[in-house]
């Protein structure tokens, strides 16, 4: 038997994780730890809810007495995907980046040092290289962060690394590029488009539309974890990515194409403070170890739409209560 902590395994990649992990390893245990904040909805994990090697505890990664009571019959193995994820919110209110990020970052740490984890996996991403002009980043680049989330999750990283240098705690990080895919809260790009575009409401589309990033479906992120934990080392970092560039205002002509919704639809918006231009990743060092892709930008905007158009009740009543505030006061509707 394998004891497994998933951290925000109520979030969007993190549940997609639980689920992946109970199918594909029959000897874990899992036990997900969230706070539910706006982004946990444990409607993600309704389908495993009864399942005999799962069980759900509410708690904060930040509080030392939750990780410990989580923990308490031991650790074999934790996947940090507990964090503050928004971009806009961490420019517009950073501490709970600050508090969730780093502090909730080292107190797991902390704990699996205490507990003897045999495999502590931190979710890092891409964006803590910051804006790239050219090329692609490699794991050795240096990081360039250049928003409060990034930051925080560059510490994050960094702490982490920190952990096997001195302490020797099997630490294994990843750098995922954008996500995309089912059960993604309805702030991030895709998800927001998507459901703007089937209830006929604008696209606010930032600046001039221009900006790059690199798509990865998100049961390929799954994967990629596995190999990494598997095949990878400790103490070293695997950028993930599919090799998906896309222009933002790309994508949104394809999500309108595909609804039979007018171009008219979109509306330029101020651009965000300190956008990154462009994030694209070298990903020689997951795929020596065995890992690609299995499914492309094209099928996997397909599915994410099509889950999206069916599952309204999932995200409907998202876009009214404290999103709704958070929303208007955003794009200042
Ligand atoms: P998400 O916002 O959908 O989910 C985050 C989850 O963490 C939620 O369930 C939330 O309730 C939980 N949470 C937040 N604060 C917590 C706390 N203090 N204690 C316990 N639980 C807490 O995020 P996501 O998009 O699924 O991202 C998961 C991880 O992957 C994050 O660490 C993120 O930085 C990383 N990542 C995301 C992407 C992406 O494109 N979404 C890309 C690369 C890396
Ligand atoms: P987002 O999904 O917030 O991810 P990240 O900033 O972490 O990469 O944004 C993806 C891209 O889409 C980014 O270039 C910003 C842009 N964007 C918009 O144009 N309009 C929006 O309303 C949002 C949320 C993002």
């Amino acid at each position: 038997m394998t004891r497994v902590l998933v951290t925000g395994g109520a979030g969007f990649i993190g549940s997609h994780y639980v689920h992946h992990a109970l199918a594909a390893h029959p000897d874990w245990h899992i036990t997900v730890l969230d706070k539910l904040t706006y982004a946990g909805n444990l409607a993600n994990l309704e389908d495993v809810k009864d399942h005999p090697r799962y069980r759900f505890l509410c708690g904060d990664i930040a509080s030392r007495p939750d990780v410990e009571k989580a923990t308490e019959d031991g650790m074999d193995c934790i996947f940090n995907f507990a964090a503050e994820t928004h971009v806009d919110r961490s420019i517009g209110q950073p501490e709970g980046f600050i508090r969730t990020d780093i502090y909730g970052a080292y107190t797991l740490l902390e704990v699996a040092r205490q507990r003897k984890a045999k495999a502590f996996v931190q979710i890092s991403t891409d964006e803590v290289y910051g804006s790239v002009a050219q090329g692609q980043s490699r794991e050795t680049d240096a990081l360039m962060p250049s928003n409060p989330y990034s930051a925080s999750k560059a510490a994050a990283d960094r702490l982490a690394y920190s952990y096997f240098a001195t302490y020797g705690l099997p630490v294994y990080i990843s750098r995922a590029s954008n996500n995309f895919g089912p059960r993604q809260y309805p702030e991030k790009v895709i998800p927001l488009f998507v459901t703007n575009a089937l209830v006929n409401e604008p696209l606010p589309l930032y600046g001039d539309g221009e900006n790059v990033r690199d798509w990865l479906f998100v049961t390929d992120h799954c994967m990629a974890l596995d190999v990494m934990l598997e095949r990878g080392a400790p103490g070293e970092v695997y950028n993930i990515g599919a090799g998906n560039e896309r222009r933002n205002i790309e994508i949104t002509r394809l999500i309108l194409d595909r609804l039979n919704k007018p171009t008219t639809l979109v509306r330029p918006v101020q651009d965000r403070p300190g956008h990154d231009r462009r994030y694209a990743l070298d990903c020689s060092k997951i795929r020596a170890l065995g890992w690609a892709p299995r499914v492309t930008f094209e099928q996997g905007l397909e599915q994410t739409i099509a889950w999206y158009t069916e599952n309204r009740s999932w995200w409907l009543p998202i876009k009214t209560g404290e999103y709704l505030e958070y929303y208007r006061n955003h794009y200042r509707l």
